[in-house]
Order: C-alpha cells, then structure tokens, then sequence
C-alpha cells in the first residue's frame, strides 16, 4: 500500500509518516516544496503521477488568529487546496482521509459533539475546514473525516512547548479555564490514522486524547510535571482578548468510533507525559 501524507513538515503529517514507516506501508510524504494544494494543475499532476491507495491530509492553514485577517489565502488553502487534493483523488480511486476540527462547532453547550451535530464556526479557520469538509463530501461517497483538537506534537510548536518556555521565565500565569476540551498527542492520533485507512470502516469520526480539561488545567499539569514552580492563574476567556473567537465548548463525542471498533486513544495526562518524556 502506497499513501501520501499531505504536511509532512508539521506535526501531524510527520507523525503519520513514522507510523506508516514503523507499519511498513510506503508513505509519500509531501509538503509545499512538493507541490501547492492551491494550485490545481500542480496538485492534479503529482498526485496522478503518485498514483497512491490512499491519501492522508495532514497539511492546512493552522494560524488561528491571524486567519481572521488572512481570510482569502486561509480559505484558499483549507476549502480550494482541500477540494483539489479530493479531485486528485478521485482520479486515482485513492482511499482518503481529511483532518478537521473541532472548531467547525460553535461551542454552545456542555455536552460532547456528536458527529452528525449542526456545524456553526465562529471563525475564519473554522469556516474553512468546514469548507473542507465539504469539498470532500460533495465529491466523494466513501471517506474517513477525522475531527481532533488541541493537537501537540514533537515536529512542531504548540500550547506545551509555548507553556514550557513561559514556565521557565515566569513566576505566574493567566490562562483561560472556561475552554473545554481534549488535548491531543499527534502521536497517538497518527496510530489511529493509519489503522484507519487499512479499513473500509468509512465515516466521520471525533478522535481526541481521552478526558476533558481547560486550557488552565492543562497549563498546570505541564508544569508540575516539568517540574516548574510557575502558579496557573484561570481566568475567564472574556478576560484574554484573541482576533480569533473561539469556542467554549470543544468536548467531542466518541460514540462513532466505538461503533466501528477502532480503540479510543489514551488518556491526555498520559500522552503529556510520554510527549514530555520524549522533549525533555
Ligand atoms: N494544531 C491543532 O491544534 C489542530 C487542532 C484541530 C485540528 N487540526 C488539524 O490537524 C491537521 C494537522 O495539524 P498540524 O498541527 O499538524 O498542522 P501544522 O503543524 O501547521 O502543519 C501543517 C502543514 O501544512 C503545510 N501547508 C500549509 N499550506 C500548504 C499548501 N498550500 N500546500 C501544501 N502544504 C501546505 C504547512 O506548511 P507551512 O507551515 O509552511 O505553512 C505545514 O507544514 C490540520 O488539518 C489541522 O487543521 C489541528
């Protein structure tokens, strides 16, 4: 089996290559050295020449904030270099699997999404991983759309990394502690991914470490398992001014994965450590 990973110089598409590697599938791993997903011509050519069974797409538009004032590129590259990778591959008859996000919800509640819950993005990046979504639903019958949140990983930098650095320079902190939801090890998640596309099991699927938390919780858990004395102050998101909205509910429901039988991932207290381990 032969799969092209998009974004392979972040942290998931890098994550997904060494699973496939240590699987002893043959990844062709590709960022936009290789080709932009904006363009289409470009995208059509190398994919037909790839020729793969399956497409990981791993590569996006990530800048949160700054897509607020970066709409038409950040679109561009999440909705358009999204629906010219799913062209490419339908040309191909490759499997194909998109990364989304939570962020596609509006965050109202307190309960899980579930994954056939209205969409409602309160902003731009948002909007246009839904456009994503979309592009791959309207072109395709069979695929894998996998939902994850808060995702940290060693290629790359993060919520962790950053929190590690002000732990070290800081005696305290302000963090936001009404933001709910499940950081997640890119790790654990690129295991998921590529037993994922072995399968037929085609679907939409919420994929997170196991386990809730805010973004207050997880700031402390990091330093004290740093080892770092720096004190976590929560307060409330209306208090910590971002160009970007973002939502306060971001738990993700499960239930669609344990009905296809595929493992949840472990617990996000023990994806942190196995992560610090790693980067320390
Ligand atoms: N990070 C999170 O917290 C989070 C949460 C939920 C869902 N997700 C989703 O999970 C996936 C992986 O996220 P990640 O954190 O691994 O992202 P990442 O580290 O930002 O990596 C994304 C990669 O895509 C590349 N890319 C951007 N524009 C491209 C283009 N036009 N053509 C080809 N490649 C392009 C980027 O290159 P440059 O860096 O040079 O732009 C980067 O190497 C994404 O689909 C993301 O939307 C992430």
């Amino acid at each position: 089996m032969k799969v092209l990973v998009t974004g392979v110089k972040g942290q998931l598409g890098h994550d997904v290559v060494e699973h496939l590697l240590r699987q002893g599938i043959t990844p062709i791993g590709v960022d936009k050295e290789d080709f932009d997903l904006t363009n289409e011509y470009e995208t059509l050519y190398y994919v037909t020449q790839a020729k793969p069974d399956a497409v990981i797409h791993c590569a996006a538009y990530t800048a949160v904030d700054q897509a607020e004032s970066d709409i038409e590129r950040c679109c561009r590259i999440n909705g358009q270099g999204t629906k010219n990778l799913v062209r490419a591959a339908v040309q191909c008859k490759s499997k194909f699997l998109y990364v989304s996000t939570d962020y596609v919800f509006p965050g109202t509640g307190e309960d899980p999404y579930e994954v056939d819950d209205p969409r409602g993005p309160k902003n731009i990046y948002g909007q246009s991983k839904m456009q994503g979504e979309v592009a791959v639903t309207s072109q395709m019958t069979a695929y894998f759309i996998v939902r994850t949140s808060w995702v940290y990983g060693v290629n790359g930098n993060n919520f962790v990394r950053t929190m590690l650095r002000l732990g070290e320079e800081r005696n305290f902190l302000n963090v936001v502690d009404d933001q709910i939801g499940s950081p997640t090890y890119s790790d654990d998640l690129a295991k998921l991914l590529v037993d994922m596309i072995q399968t037929n099991k085609y679907g939409i699927y919420h994929a997170t470490n196991e386990g809730y938390c805010s973004w207050a919780e997880f700031a402390r858990e990091i330093m004290m398992r740093a080892g770092l004395l720096c004190e976590v102050r929560g307060i409330p998101t209306s208090q910590y001014k971002t160009p970007a909205q973002r939502p306060l509910n971001s738990r993700l429901s499960k239930k669609s994965l344990d009905a296809a039988d595929f493992a949840r991932l472990p617990h996000w207290e023990d994806a942190l450590q196995r992560y610090l381990n790693i980067i320390r």
